[in-house]
Parts: structure tokens; sequence; C-alpha cells
């Protein structure tokens, strides 16, 4: 399969790059003594030649603990951040730098000091899909597998703004018991399910389960038996004897779970329209080729100021600490 989409590839750029960029990646890598890191939803080719695939939380780990000298980061913009916030002397790069985040655009640094500002005495608890500069602004740090387990270290009589997600910030809401002020930001992903063709599915396939990221509304949410990041979702889906599954997240992840379950069916949870817009158009920027060309270009480098580093690493630490 990788031979003939290769060899595509190679058409279309007739001479511009190596006939097999696989071994041109890994020839680079040590050369450069580079890690690639890659999220779940980034397309398959890239899943393959990662040295780390994971959820937000797994690869700000796996960011954090690296002894490379060069982070090439196959996700969006606010990860490959994470990992130069943690790692301000090795180089970042990120394939795409257009690379971004639909939700993270929900948040910007201005009106988001102004609704902290409205807010005097809230502790904010940030998902970590937002910039740099809305993490500066932040107490602490959470991803999707850790939303609930860091709200509920919170003491009950603190007051918490929770940002930018209002879905994960509901589903929060809901599991610890806790009255959030939410901002109002959203995925456009995982807002595009549709819950009508899920219902419709669940009735063709009266065996499979249905299964979501918490960044979905609460009327897909209400249809699915587990509810997880990118990497429970992937767990859950292996120890299950249930053979049949509707995925509501980014379809980037069936790979991996087609890897881990190959004798399981993986029906990815239908979009609103006939569209293929639950896919991450971001995610979806980058491409082997890219990620072959800044690692021979080293370059688009992540950069960000001293200042707003240092600001952002305090919240990002707090996470690590409590999410051991
Ligand atoms: P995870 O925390 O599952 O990696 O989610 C990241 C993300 O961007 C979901 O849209
Ligand atoms: Fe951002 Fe949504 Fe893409 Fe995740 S799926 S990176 S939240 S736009």
């Amino acid at each position: 399969m990788f031979t003939t989409v290769l060899a595509q590839r190679d058409r279309t750029h007739p001479g511009a790059l190596p006939l097999d960029l696989f071994a041109a990646i890994a020839s680079l890598k040590k050369e450069l003594n580079a890690v690639i890191l890659a999220h779940y939803y980034q397309e398959p080719d890239i899943q393959d030649i990662a040295d780390f695939i994971g959820d937000s939380l797994q690869l700000a780990r796996a960011a954090a603990n690296t002894n490379a000298d060069v982070i090439v980061f196959a996700g969006v913009h606010f990860m490959a951040e994470t990992a130069k916030i943690l790692n301000p002397e090795k180089l970042v790069l990120l394939p795409d730098l257009n690379a971004g985040c639909s939700l993270a655009d929900t948040c910007p640094p201005k009106e988001f000091a102004k609704f902290k500002a409205a807010h005097p005495g809230h502790l904010v608890v940030s998902y970590v899909n937002c910039s740099a500069e809305i993490k500066a602004m932040s107490d602490i740090i959470c991803t999707s597998s850790n939303a609930v387990k860091i709200v509920q270290q919170i003491p009950s009589s603190q007051p918490i703004i929770f940002a930018p997600d209002r879905n994960l910030g509901r589903y929060v809401m809901e599991q610890t018991g806790r009255d959030l002020v939410l901002w109002q930001g959203s995925c456009i992903v995982h807002e595009t399910f549709s819950e009508k063709k899920m219902v419709q599915l669940k009735i063709t396939h009266p065996k499979a389960e249905a299964i979501a990221h918490p960044e979905c509304e609460t009327s897909v949410l209400r249809h699915a038996s587990f509810i997880g990041s990118t990497a429970a979702l992937l767990k859950y889906c292996q120890e299950s004897p249930t053979q049949e599954f509707i995925v509501a997240t980014e379809p980037g992840i069936i790979h991996q779970m087609q890897k881990m379950a190959p004798d399981k069916q993986f029906i990815p949870a239908p979009p609103m329209n006939n569209c293929n817009c639950n896919e991450c158009p971001f995610m979806r920027l980058n491409t082997l080729e890219k990620l072959y060309l800044a690692m021979k270009n080293r370059t688009p480098e992540i950069t960000m100021s001293e200042e707003i580093r240092l600001a952002a690493l305090r919240p990002m630490q707090r996470m690590l600490e409590m999410s051991v």
C-alpha cells in the first residue's frame, strides 16, 4: 500500500522528494537526533513513522521526558507550543505552521483577560487546546484525560473558570458535581456529529457500542456508553468484549484501533452533512512530505517569548504534578 502511495507522491513532485520518504525521514532522524511525536488524528503514514503516538497528555509527557535535540511535532500548533514550553533549549518543528485549532482560536487573549477580570477570585483551569498566551493567564492546565481528576483536586469552596471548551467543561461539571464558569468555545470537528445519524446507526448496528470524545455536544454524548480522551477510547476498544464500535471523534484514531484490534469493526460517527468535516482540517495539514521537508530544512520552528513561556510553564507543571 505504501509503495503505491509513495509512487504517486513522487509523480506529483518530480525530483523534489526522495523516492523513499520513510527511509529519508529515518536517516534525518539519526542525523538530527530527533524524535517524532504524533497525535492520533494524524494521517496513517505519519502515525506509522512516529516514534511515539499519543493523546495530548501522553504527548506532553513524552515531550517533557525526551533526550532528543529536535522534536518534530506531528500535531497542531498548541501541541507543538506545549513541547516548546517544556523544552526551551530544543528545536521544535511543526510540519505546517498553519496547523492551528478551531477551539484554541475561540479564545483570544484580550477577550479572555476581560473575562478573567470579570470573575475575580476564580481559579483558571484551561484545557491544553489553547494558545501559550492563554496558558500564561491560567492557574492549571488540563487535557481531556485528566480534566475531571484535576477539578476534583481543587477545594470545593474555590470558584473556577474553565476554558476554552464548553463541551468538555459541561462534561466535567456533570462528572464532578461542581459549578464551573465556562468560556463558550468549541471545536468545529466535535460539534459536527449528527445525533440523528448516530441514532440511525445504532438501529442498523444493534450490537455496536457508541463511544465519544468529551469535546462532543451533550446530544451526542448521551448516546455514548463510554466517554474519554483519544487514548482512553483506544484502550476501551481493546479491552471491551464488544466487536463493533461507533466512534465519535476524529477518525484518524481508527488507524490505531484497527491495528490494536484487527478483528473488530470501527464505524466513524457521521457528520451532519455528507462531508468529511469529521476530519480535523488542521491536523490533516501535516503530510509526510511536509514532515520530511521540515526536518531537512529545520523549519518551520515554534518560537515564543521567554516571558510567555515561563508564565505558561507554571500551570503546565501543575498539571503534570496533579496527574501522576
Ligand atoms: P486528546 O486529549 O484526546 O488528545 O484530544 C485532543 C484534541 O484535540 C481533541 O480534539
Ligand atoms: Fe482543535 Fe478540534 Fe482539531 Fe482537536 S479536532 S485539534 S480541538 S480543531
